[in-house]
């Protein structure tokens, strides 16, 4: 067997390098977020997408009592925005995150499941995502969920 080794690329940088359309998207993030349903985690996730055609939507993870009953953040505004405009494409998707401190200093890194959604859209509408991941003052740029999820999985191979 022969290694290979695979590789990824983040931009980092600080939030105030930001361009004028992403803090507009930290800030509809943010208010996203303090209106997360999380009163079992409290870890509080807001997430912002910029779709193709200008669109702006947000939204939070929401939790349940029965635990795996909730959904993260990412996977409620994705869904949420597909079932708005199936056929526009996500151009930029922010994450922030907070506890009851306030925003957690690193950025957060969206769950496997969440990814594999970002994937899917990414392969349907043929064109990468570019994820911005916020913490308090740092931020990380990606463009393409390939760079957080090499080896993915798609649905090309299931049987037609
Ligand atoms: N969560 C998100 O909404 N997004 C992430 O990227 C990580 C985790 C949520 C799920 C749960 O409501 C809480 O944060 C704690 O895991």
């Amino acid at each position: 067997m022969k290694i290979q080794n695979l590789t990824t690329q983040v931009q980092y940088g600080e939030n105030e390098e930001s361009r004028v359309d992403e803090l507009e998207l930290m800030e509809l993030a943010k208010a996203a977020a303090h209106k997360a349903y999380a009163p079992y985690s409290r870890f509080r996730v807001g997430v912002a997408l910029k779709m193709a055609d200008g669109t702006l939507f947000s939204g939070s993870n929401q939790e349940n009592a029965a635990y795996p009953s909730g959904l993260c953040a990412e996977r409620v505004t994705l869904f949420y925005a597909n079932a708005q405009k199936p056929n526009v494409a996500v151009d930029t998707l922010l994450i922030y995150a907070e506890t009851d401190e306030g925003a957690l200093e690193q950025p957060i890194t969206p769950c496997g499941a969440c990814r594999q959604v970002i994937l899917e859209k990414e392969h349907l509408q043929g064109s990468p995502i570019t994820i911005i991941l916020c913490g308090r003052d740092k931020m990380y740029r990606i463009r393409g969920i390939d760079n957080l999820m090499p080896l993915t999985f798609v649905g090309d191979v299931l049987p037609k």
